[in-house]
């Protein structure tokens, strides 16, 4: 029997990625600031997305999730929170419409900042500094008082995270995401493009759909006038999550209402480590990432903690292998499950297995490696018997030059026009577009 799960119960466990705050009480102080503020997402929401979670572990409809590698301070504007949605509108509307398949919408968006990296410090020209953590930690400068982590910026996080939660919800329900405006979640730069004609020929098969809809006086359903659309960010920084816990009044049941989903990294996976002991605590849907390195035993026991109850819509395994090394790591993974009768939500996650870095010394990826990767997802799924249920990616809506490739295709050279993350390289609308159209044709072939 595990031991008494508490909100603080995961600080007496060993822990990974973690800043070295200089002033504990400054910390603590901010805790209890936050923990006394509004929470950003409502038990019933986590419980809702936990259904629909479960419809797609089942095999009835498919998940998307995207946004940035992290958010950030600079970079926080209407117009990249809506073209960013805009984009995820127009790649479910394409997985819904050319695969018959209705799509989850998840956002790595309003609280996305905390960022485990793969060494503590960063050296650049001899100097050595503490690494960046992502903007609730510390600063991106490379400076002494840049990378000292400050609590203060827990605060702003919250802050913009409420902003933005806001204006999505505003957007999902205020008429920005009627299927009837269709048309006009086209991006301009994109317009020129191959890939907009493709685009502009479902959205005139949608208008004439409904157009026929209309006329059979059909077309009045809630579900075609707003989206459901739904937040998620890596539960990295335990002190802000522990501070959004609550106890929701009609359940009783413990909520991490900092978003409605909350999933745990590739690094930071440990079964007996602080961040799995935090979640299995909390009624939210939860994401695991699942590596080249994940055993079948620590799957195993990973699933034991975290969904005792064998629920199909609380765990999303985020398979991140890397092209090439999915028909190697996923099948014993898969079979784990199958044997052992569990039931979880299968998503690809092809972003975080490509990473590399151009001769130019620019982080990037290469697009055809991730359409690679999510190709071999699916077939591998297919010979496994098993559903492959959802993509987990970043992107923005913003024209940027990060990942090589694509069908406007973009050189190592090209790398530097725009490239503006804070971390990863994410796909711009171009590759995200044409990444939904691949899906779009596979799930509809899969499902014929
Ligand atoms: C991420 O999703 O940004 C991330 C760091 O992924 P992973 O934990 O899979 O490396
Ligand atoms: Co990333």
């Amino acid at each position: 029997m595990p031991h008494t799960w508490t909100p603080e119960s995961w600080r007496a466990k060993p822990i990974q990625q973690q800043p070295q705050y200089p002033d504990a009480a400054h910390l603590e102080k901010v805790e209890r600031t936050l923990a006394g503020f509004p929470p950003l997402v409502f038990a019933g929401e986590a419980r809702e997305l936990r259904r629909q979670f479960a419809e797609v572990s089942e095999g009835r409809a498919f998940l998307l999730q995207g946004g940035d590698c992290a958010e950030s301070f600079a970079e926080f504007s209407t117009l990249k929170i809506r073209d960013t949605f805009k984009v995820l509108l127009q790649m479910a509307i394409v997985m819904t419409f050319a695969a018959g398949c209705p799509v989850v919408k998840v956002g790595r968006m309003a609280g996305q900042f905390a960022k485990p990296r793969s060494a503590n410090d960063e050296t650049i020209d001899g100097v050595t500094l503490p690494a960046y953590r992502g903007d609730i930690v510390n600063g991106i400068g490379f400076d002494t008082a840049s990378r000292v982590p400050d609590p203060e910026r827990l605060l702003q996080a919250y802050h913009q995270s409420t902003a933005s939660l806001n204006l999505l919800r505003a957007f999902a329900s205020g008429g920005f995401a009627d299927v009837h405006q269709v048309h006009q979640w086209n991006l301009d730069f994109i317009a020129n493009s191959a890939l907009a004609e493709r685009y502009s020929q479902l959205a005139d098969r949608i208008d004439e759909t409904l157009a026929f809809m209309r006329a059979c006086g059909l077309d009045s359903a809630p579900q075609l006038r707003e989206a459901s659309f739904f937040t998620a960010h890596e539960a990295l920084l335990l002190n802000y999550e522990q501070a959004f816990v609550r106890r929701d009044s009609l359940t009783g049941q413990y909520y991490d209402c900092s978003a409605h989903m909350l999933w745990i990294g590739d690094r930071t996976r440990q079964p007996d480590g602080a961040h799995v002991e935090f979640l299995r605590g909390v009624g939210n849907p939860i994401g695991v990432k699942v590596g080249p390195t994940t055993s079948s035993e620590d799957l195993l026991r990973l699933l034991d903690i975290l969904n005792p109850d064998n629920d199909p819509g609380r765990l999303n395994l985020i398979v991140r292998m890397g092209a090439g090394k999915v028909g190697e790591h996923l099948p014993r993974l898969i079979r784990t499950v199958q044997n052992e009768g569990r039931k979880v939500l299968w998503s690809s996650d092809p972003m975080h297995g490509n990473t590399i870095k151009a001769s130019s010394g620019y982080k990037t990826r290469d697009f055809a490696q991730i359409l690679g990767e999510v190709k071999e997802f699916f077939q591998v799924h297919q010979a496994e018997g098993s559903y492959a249920g959802g993509i987990h990616i970043e992107m923005t809506g913003q024209n940027v030059t990060e990942c090589i490739g694509g069908a406007r295709p973009i050189s190592e050279a090209g790398l530097a026009d725009r490239y503006h993350t804070h971390c990863d390289p994410r796909l711009n609308a171009d590759q995200s577009l044409e990444l939904a159209f691949l899906i779009a044709e596979t799930l509809k072939q899969a499902r014929a």
